[in-house]
């Protein structure tokens, strides 16, 4: 079964084709033009969409070696990620789907996310937390089984990599602001500066909050404009060390309460080499397995899709042409089988 899949849901326009779990090919075009905004533009993102996503595709078909004739289903990100953004992948598979007759269906990006994992981990099984930490999400979730999610707990503000992005815009170092802080806090002192770690009651659940470190960032800068840039590399890294201690508490925490023996990691901040390196190490002493999704497959990408299309299409879970745009689609609901009340 060769299937072929878009995901346009923020900045990255990509394609890509499996066969069966194989990746035939996978390309991803990462938009530069929001790096001067320090943050995506969403009528700028949707602009670009449209002008590679076509590009993508047949490059995509190209390197898997063969025509659009050639694949049995498609599959498009349908939520959650800008409405723009989404409206250009989804309505650009329902022309393809209409024109070559076959079954397409809409697939949750947050789902994409958890799913890159079994592209690296083929044996990876459910039950399993999962600790999504993108731009958009910072959530713990329990894979029951597959296609059954529950959420645990979330960020009560910014998400993990929103906050990575805003301070990355506060000290001037652009967008996206994850790699390039990843990559000056290794040059850094993350016992430095004492940057607050929120910590909630317990009854409250696993809980996350960025939006104080961040201003606690902002204040430092503030109280120290004639010296902080010569501290960059160390603000960097403490602000890192406060962010990443908290995802990795957290979810050791309530794996060991729920008594699940596997992390799995999704979404972009999965490529920072502190959590990779710290949630491995603690989990370790509780016996409890971490999986990370390969570093090409952390951030947005068509393959993850793919992978989450298998699953659905073994299962005959097609969408209809109905089927709407859900910006803000949570991962416990479906609407691609039946078309629900989206929001367009
Ligand atoms: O999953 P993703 O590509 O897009 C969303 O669905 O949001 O995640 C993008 C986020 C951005 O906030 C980016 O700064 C962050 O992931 N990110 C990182 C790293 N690489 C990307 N954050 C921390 N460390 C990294 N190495
Ligand atoms: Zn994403």
């Amino acid at each position: 079964m060769k299937i072929l899949a878009i995901e346009t849901s923020c900045d990255e326009t990509s394609a890509a084709v499996i066969e069966n779990k194989k990746i035939l090919s996978s390309k991803i075009s990462s938009q530069t033009v929001h790096s001067k905004f320090g943050g995506v533009v969403p009528e700028l993102a949707s602009r670009n969409h449209l002008r590679l996503i076509d590009l993508m595709v047949n490059e995509a078909l190209e390197e898997a070696e063969c025509i659009l004739n050639d694949i049995d289903a498609f599959a498009v990100t349908y939520g959650p990620g800008l409405v723009g953004a989404l409206l250009v992948g989804l309505n650009y598979i329902k022309g393809i789907a209409v024109s070559t007759g076959k079954p397409f269906i809409g697939i949750n990006h947050i789902e994409g996310h958890i799913f890159s994992n079994f592209l690296e981990h083929p044996e990876l099984e459910a039950p399993f937390l999962a600790l999504v930490v993108s731009g958009g999400h910072t959530q713990l979730v329990i894979v029951k089984k597959l296609f059954d999610y529950k959420i645990i707990g979330q960020t009560r503000d910014d998400a993990v990599g929103e906050a990575f992005d805003k301070v990355a815009k506060l000290l001037g170092l652009g967008y996206p602001g994850g790699p390039v802080i990843d990559k000056l806090s290794k040059e850094g002192d993350g016992k430095k500066i004492k940057f607050p770690r929120p910590s909630f009651k317990k009854d409250a659940g696993f809980e996350f909050s960025y939006s104080g470190l961040k201003t606690a960032v902002l204040n430092y800068i503030k109280n120290n404009t004639a010296t902080y840039k010569d501290e960059i590399n160390d603000i960097c890294a403490s602000f890192q060390e406060a962010a990443i201690s908290v995802l990795v508490s957290n979810s050791i925490e309530a794996a060991r309460t729920y008594s699940l023996k596997n992390i799995v990691v999704a979404g972009g901040v999965a490529a920072n080499t502190l959590l990779r390196y710290k949630l491995s190490d603690n989990a370790k002493k509780y016996n409890i397995k971490t999986y990370f999704p390969a570093m090409d497959f952390c951030m947005d990408n068509a393959a993850m899709i793919a992978a989450v299309a298998y699953e659905k299409l073994k299962r005959k879970m097609y969408s209809s042409l109905s089927l709407k745009a859900y910006p803000y689609l949570p991962i416990t609901d479906d609407y691609s089988i039946e078309s629900g009340e989206g929001s367009l």
